[in-house]
């Protein structure tokens, strides 16, 4: 191989490398609610969208940006009221930390869910809960 197709060839594997990089950081970086859905069934015996359908857990019925414990007619923990009083509110960031790890986020919620481990199944879950908290159903 002559040294000029040699150049070429490096040049070709960088050119590569960068586009791989590029994709994989933009699948990283934009939330899935298609993905989210899957993801939500681990939730969803729990958790309904419809306005005051409560399970063993509140309707997510409006959840993006109201405060904790905020469902109107839902028994929550003291735990959890006593957060929303001080200001708790299920922004992403706040969801992110409580779906990471419920009982160290709000220590003694009724919350019986062990967490979700994986920060893309958190990402993408947050962007289903937030399209069907608008929907409803
Ligand atoms: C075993 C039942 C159960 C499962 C599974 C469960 N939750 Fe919950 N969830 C609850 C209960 C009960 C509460 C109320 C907690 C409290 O009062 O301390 C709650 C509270 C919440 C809240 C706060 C609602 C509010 O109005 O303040 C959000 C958001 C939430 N859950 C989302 C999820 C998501 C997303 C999943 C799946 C990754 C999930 N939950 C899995 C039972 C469950």
């Amino acid at each position: 191989m002559s040294p000029h197709s040699l150049k070429k060839l490096g040049v070709g594997v960088v050119a590569v490398t960068c586009l791989l990089a590029a994709t994989a950081a933009s699948a990283k970086d934009k939330p899935s609610w298609r993905d989210g859905r899957q993801v939500f069934k681990k939730c969803e015996a729990c958790h309904s969208f419809k306005p005051d359908e409560h399970r063993f857990g509140p309707s997510l019925y409006k959840v993006t940006g109201r405060k904790a414990a905020g469902a109107p007619g839902f028994p929550y923990s003291a735990a959890m009221k006593q957060r929303g009083t001080e200001g708790l509110a299920w922004t992403d960031k706040a969801m992110d930390a409580f779906f990471t790890a419920p009982r160290k986020f709000v220590p003694k919620t009724k919350m019986a869910f062990p967490g979700l481990k994986d920060a893309k199944d958190r990402r993408n879950v947050i962007a289903y809960v937030k399209r069907m908290a608008k929907r409803g159903r």
